[in-house]
Parts: C-alpha cells; sequence; structure tokens
C-alpha cells in the first residue's frame, strides 16, 4: 500500500488551510470569489476527508472548525448569542443517505420497524446568511454572520430592504430571525443591464452583488439594489410560544410578517426528500431567485437538540448541493461575431467544460469595454457561468494561475469576415461593423428574416442561407423570393421534392401580417409588439414609409425610441432596395383590419386541443391572433400554455406535461384572451 510520508501529508495539509483561508476571505469579506464554489467545496472536501484519516494532524485553528471569514474593518463587530453554525453538505444521494442513516441510528430509530423521522426540507437560497433581533417587537440589530460566533452589524443596510419588518405586533420581548438576503434574478439582470450601458464591469452573479450591495458604507446605494429576505431560522427566543417543529417555527415568523419561502414541504422518508431535491433540480430556473441546493432539517425541534452539533455544523441538518453553475477552464481564443445589426461581439473559445448540464465551449464576452474591464487573456484560467437557458458568459479570470507573460487581449480594429474597419459610435458600448454588404450581416440578417419570430420560411435555415450566399444567388432577404431555382437544381442535396418544399415555404410566407415582414426586416429596437402596433394603427407598409418619426411615436406601444430608429432605417438605400424586391415578389404589405383588442398575446403561442364550448376551433385561433399571438398546432418548448377543451389529443397533452407548459380549461383561455396572463 502506498501510505503517503507523513511530513509530505503535514505540507499538503497546511497548504490546504492557507489555501482554504485565502478564498474564504475572497467570498465572505471581499465579495470576490476567485473559484468556483465547487472548487471550494473540493478543498474542503480533501481536508476534511484528510483530517478525519489522521487526526493526530488536525489543527483546532482549521478551516474545518471555522465558519465562513473573519468581521471587516467597515462594520462594528457584533457578537452573536448564539453561534451561526454552518451546514454539512452532501453532493449525491449516497452521501444523503448516510447522513440519514447515521442520524436514524443516533436517535436509535429503526426505520424498517416503522419508526419515521419528519424531515423539513427547504430550499438554500444562494444569498447571505444574516441575523435581526428584535426586542420589543422592534428591529435593533442585523449582522451578517462573520465568523460564525462574530458578524457585522448592518442595521442601517438592512433597514432599507422593503420586505424586511421593522416592527412587529405580538412579537415575545427577545426574537433572533435569521435567513438569507437575496437578490432577484431580475433585479440581476437589470442592474447589469444598466452596468453595461455605462461601460461599468458587469456583476458576476447575483450572490456576489448581494453580498457587495449589503456592504455598501451609504444605505441608499443598498435601497437601490431590490434586495429581498427569506426566513429560515430562529435565533434566541425570550419568552416565545412554544414550538416543537422546524415548520412550525416557520409558519409563526411567517404569522408575524417576514417572508418565509412558500417551496418548503415536510415529508416522513428520505426517498420523498430525494423526489424533492430532484423537483427542484429541475425546476431551479423557474424561481425568481438563485438556489445552490435544498436544506434538508431533522423537523422535530426535540429530536434536533438530541443530535446536537459538532464545531462547525448542526448533525440535524445537511446542505444537499445542486450541480454548479460555474466551473473554471481555459480560454483558448478571443473571437469576434458579427451580427444582423453589425454588432461585433467578442467571445471566447474555451477548452470545452461540462456545466449545467451541457458542455460550454464558447462564451459572450459582450463587448470590448467589458473584455478590458475582465482583462481575460487567451491562455487564461477562467470561470465559466451558465445559468439555466441563459447564454454562457466569462466572469474572470483567476488570476492566480495566469502564465507568465500573457498579454492582454486588444479588440480588432477591422471586421473578421470582411476586413472593413469596425466603428464604435461615441458613447456606445458597442462596436459595429457599418459596410451593408458584409456577407456575416446578411447571412445573420437573412437568416433572422427566415426564422419562426419573423416570416417563418420552412427549410431556410443557417447551412442553405449560408451556401445560397456564396454561390451569389442571394445577397439580401428580398433575394429570396428570385432565387435561380435552375442553379440549385443542379446542386448535390437538392431532389425535386427539397427544392418544392423550399419555394413552398417561399410562396407561404408572402401572405404573412405585415406585422411579421416588420420584424423580419431586424430593424434596431422592432420587437414584435412594436411591429403589430405600426401594423395595426397605419394598415400598409407604404404608409408606414411616409411617416414621420411624430406620427409613430404617437401610436400606443411604439415610443420614440422605436420610432426614431424606424424612420431612420426606412429611409435607408437599403431599405427602399429590399422593400421593392418584396413589392415585386408579391409580398404582403397591408396591415390587418384596425384590431379593437388589446395585443396582449403578442409574441406568445397558444395551442388548442380538444372541443370548446363558446369557440369553434377556428373561433379560438382567431381570437389568439386578433390579440397578437400565434396558434400552432403543436406544442413546443415556446409554447405559453395549452387549451385543453373535451376530448383534447392525447399526444399535446402528454407533450404539454413533458415539457412543463402550462395547460388551462376553457375559463382560463377567456381570462388569457382578457389579460394576456394565466390565471392562478
Ligand atoms: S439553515 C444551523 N436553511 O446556507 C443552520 N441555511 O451553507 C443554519 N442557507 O449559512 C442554516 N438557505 O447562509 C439554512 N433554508 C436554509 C438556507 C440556508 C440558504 C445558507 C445559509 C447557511 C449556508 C450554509
Amino acid at each position: 500500500m502506498n501510505v503517503p510520508r507523513t511530513d509530505e501529508l503535514a505540507t499538503r495539509l497546511a497548504e490546504l488551510r492557507d489555501q482554504i483561508r485565502h478564498h474564504n476571505r475572497r467570498y465572505h469579506e471581499l465579495d470576490s470569489p476567485e473559484i468556483p464554489d465547487i472548487e471550494y467545496d473540493e478543498l474542503v472536501r480533501e481536508l476534511q476527508e484528510l483530517e478525519a484519516e489522521y487526526p493526530e494532524l488536525a489543527t483546532p485553528d482549521s478551516p474545518t472548525r471555522q465558519v465562513g471569514g473573519g468581521p471587516s474593518a467597515t462594520f462594528a463587530p457584533v457578537e452573536h448569542r448564539i453561534p451561526m453554525m454552518s451546514l454539512d453538505n452532501a453532493f449525491d444521494r449516497d452521501e444523503l443517505l448516510a447522513w440519514s442513516q447515521r442520524i436514524n441510528r443516533a436517535l436509535e430509530l429503526d426505520v424498517g420497524a416503522g419508526d419515521s423521522l419528519g424531515y423539513m426540507c427547504e430550499l438554500k437560497i444562494d444569498g447571505i446568511a444574516l441575523s435581526m433581533r428584535y426586542e420589543q417587537g422592534v428591529l435593533l440589530e442585523a449582522a451578517t454572520r462573520g465568523n460564525g460566533r462574530v458578524g457585522e452589524d448592518i442595521t442601517a443596510n438592512i433597514r432599507t430592504v422593503s420586505v424586511i419588518p421593522h416592527q412587529l405586533e405580538g412579537a415575545p420581548p427577545v426574537l433572533e430571525v435569521r435567513g438569507e438576503v437575496y437578490l432577484p434574478v431580475a433585479r440581476f439582470d437589470a442592474l447589469n443591464e444598466s452596468q453595461e450601458a455605462a461601460g461599468l464591469p458587469r456583476y458576476a452573479n447575483p450572490r456576489n452583488t448581494a453580498a457587495g450591495s449589503l456592504r455598501q458604507k451609504d444605505p441608499r446605494i443598498t435601497a437601490s439594489r431590490g434586495l429581498a429576505f427569506w426566513a429560515y431560522q430562529l435565533g434566541e427566543v425570550v419568552d416565545g410560544p412554544e414550538l416543537s417543529h422546524q415548520s412550525e417555527a416557520l409558519d409563526w415568523l411567517g404569522s408575524l410578517g417576514f417572508p418565509v419561502n412558500p417551496e418548503r414541504r415536510v415529508v416522513q422518508t428520505i426517498d420523498e426528500v430525494i423526489a424533492f431535491i430532484d423537483h427542484w433540480q429541475e425546476h431551479r430556473h423557474d424561481l425568481a431567485y438563485e438556489i445552490d441546493g435544498a436544506v434538508v432539517k431533522v423537523d422535530a425541534l426535540s429530536l434536533q437538540r438530541s443530535l446536537g452539533s459538532t464545531a462547525r455544523a448542526p448533525r440535524w441538518a445537511l446542505a444537499y448541493k445542486l450541480p454548479p453553475e460555474e466551473r473554471s477552464t481555459r480560454l483558448l481564443d478571443i473571437m469576434v461575431s458579427v451580427g444582423r445589426t453589425g454588432k461585433a461581439t467578442p467571445f471566447a473559445v474555451l477548452q470545452p467544460v461540462f456545466v449545467a448540464g451541457s458542455t460550454v465551449q464558447m462564451a459572450t464576452l459582450h463587448n470590448a469595454d467589458q473584455v478590458r474591464l475582465k482583462d481575460v487573456r487567451p491562455g487564461d484560467t477562467v470561470i465559466v457561468r451558465k445559468a439555466g437557458d441563459v447564454i454562457p458568459e466569462v466572469l474572470g479570470p483567476v488570476l492566480s494561475e495566469r502564465p507568465e507573460g500573457l498579454a492582454p487581449w486588444t479588440f480588432p480594429s477591422d471586421c473578421p469576415v470582411c476586413a472593413q474597419p469596425l466603428v464604435r459610435p461615441e458613447g456606445e458600448a458597442h462596436t459595429f461593423c457599418v459596410n451593408p454588404v458584409c456577407p456575416a450581416r446578411q447571412q445573420a440578417q437573412i437568416e433572422y428574416f427566415a426564422s419562426r419570430g419573423a416570416m417563418d420560411i420552412e427549410g431556410m435555415g443557417e447551412s442553405r442561407i449560408a451556401l445560397f450566399i456564396e454561390l451569389g444567388l442571394i445577397a439580401d432577404a428580398g433575394d429570396l423570393y428570385f432565387i435561380d431555382w435552375d442553379v440549385i437544381a443542379g446542386l448535390e442535396g437538392f431532389g425535386q421534392t427539397s427544392i418544392e418544399n423550399l419555394q413552398a415555404a417561399l410562396e407561404a410566407s408572402k401572405s404573412r401580417p405585415l406585422a411579421s415582414l416588420l420584424v423580419g426586416l431586424g430593424i434596431r429596437h422592432l420587437g414584435p409588439s412594436g411591429a403589430n402596433a405600426l401594423a395595426a394603427a397605419f394598415g400598409h407598409l407604404d404608409r408606414i414609409l411616409d411617416a414621420s418619426v411624430e406620427d409613430m411615436a404617437a401610436v400606443d406601444g411604439v415610443g420614440s425610441t422605436i420610432a426614431a430608429s424606424v424612420c431612420s432605417y426606412l429611409q435607408t438605400e437599403t431599405a427602399r432596395r429590399l422593400i421593392d424586391k418584396f413589392r415585386r415578389a408579391g409580398v404582403n404589405l397591408v396591415g390587418p383590419e384596425v384590431s379593437s383588442f388589446p395585443q396582449v398575446l403578442a409574441g406568445k403561442a397558444v395551442v388548442v386541443t380538444g372541443a370548446l364550448e363558446g369557440f369553434s376551433r377556428d373561433a379560438a385561433g382567431d381570437a389568439i391572433k386578433a390579440r397578437g399571438g400565434k396558434s400552432p398546432g403543436s406544442v413546443s418548448k415556446k409554447t405559453f400554455a395549452v387549451v385543453v377543451g373535451s376530448e383534447p389529443g392525447g399526444s399535446k397533452v402528454s407533450k404539454a406535461e413533458e415539457l412543463g407548459v402550462p395547460m388551462i380549461d376553457e375559463a382560463g383561455f377567456v381570462s388569457l384572451l382578457e389579460t394576456g396572463e394565466l390565471s392562478r
């Protein structure tokens, strides 16, 4: 057997402790972690295992015996009367089962004989732990966890969090409430949009942003961030009600006015715990906030007391960590892609890395400023983040792993595709290729024109468009209607049927609504709802061509930014030439009869299956379309809702179930037509 030597072990242990202390400081004090959580967890795990195996090498000051980081100089220290502990982690089922067996054994329960332990399943909110002290029902003090014994006084900042009560009715004389402060994803995205517009660095993730927001010296900044809070634990309580279970404690906190996460569940078996975890693993991005796992707690407080705690964490609770959404990998290169508006976007070419359910090889770097601010360089190790359906993003370099002599990256001066100079307009965050005949722009514009959200030309995808451009058959979307089919007929891979299908798809696209054509032009700022509004208000493309900015801006749902953008686009030579081609091809330029319905379903697809009492199938489809929606014949993950009548089609229902698409009845449909929203 290969037994490591004691001095080698001691060196490794010291190294691990130093690294963990370093990362604790970056995470807890500087709000700027250098490595992804998963890698930090791996270091802790290795240290724990070595210390367990070689107890003689364990030291009392090891980070495995301490919680988090130390308090900073900015905020006054607050001593927690009851320590704020950390949680032990499980990363897979086996570890969860081992924990449950351990505690069942310790409590001398016999699950096989029918003994059952209630488990409280909660979400593990990815935010910042907070402890708040109320005396006589008044919020006196709010503190971070710090090292578990001493935290930081952030009362002034916490008072700005609107969901946190300042005063309580019917509270005991002393009440400490613990929970997680977090930043809702929508607030995080909005904050990053304004950072980017101002040429400032994007924030890495909602957790770090929440931490930074709480550490502000000026509470007005904290207030502007839109932080929120979930309560999940009691601290010190004097003369409180008799509570026997964690679930009861949470209900009580809710009744006092604290936000308590509704996605909690008491279950009796570990299989049900696993079902809870599996559900949230699948649906974590349906939530308005980020979670990094689930927390399982023994529900009965008396059993919690019997189980007790280690130096760091209670034995009666376990954090089950979901797969990470951040990973580190090597940045192989930085390249620039050119989109349909000519926008030149830098992107990272990565050593493939598996993150959040798929392999990531490319990730956006947003724009020149963001690359400069992040200072990522080809050859760096970088942290990549992929949250849900969001496009993967490079957060930043791991500086401690940067090879020596790595040169900074500079934005190219010329378009990588057409070699014309790139232009960055004054005051703009983005750089553009302004050559209207740049092949990259042509390709992206035609793809967009043919896409589902615009003219929906079935079969006209990326590779065919690229081929037709290469052959000189098309240079813009208008050319699609004048393709020389004789040339295509001689090409490999184009049989008669596929040509006929393509011709039929092009023919069908000629009668799409005017709004689809407007969307297909790819005018900056003009989305489906603006296009619908313009088409409905003017009724004909020629009237839109004649309209002034003021005329357009006066249309409900248009606004001055869209109006200015549409107007200036329509005056360009490119637009006039394109529209001329559409006119010659016989593409529909006429808008709908002015719809008397608000466009509440703009951009939404609603599928109808089965018979409805108040609508024929056509009438249901017309009602959806009159409100700006689509009524396709099949269910996909983009479907907004499925209306289920009597004797519905089995495949649509099962597809909706499989994809988690909401299903509504006729009453729900009527309300959807009115409000555009799903009624509860
Ligand atoms: S209970 C003694 N419940 O996870 C038990 N913690 O990794 C104290 N967290 O420090 C924690 N959601 O910041 C608990 N529902 C939840 C939680 C939760 C998030 C955080 C908390 C804790 C950390 C441990």
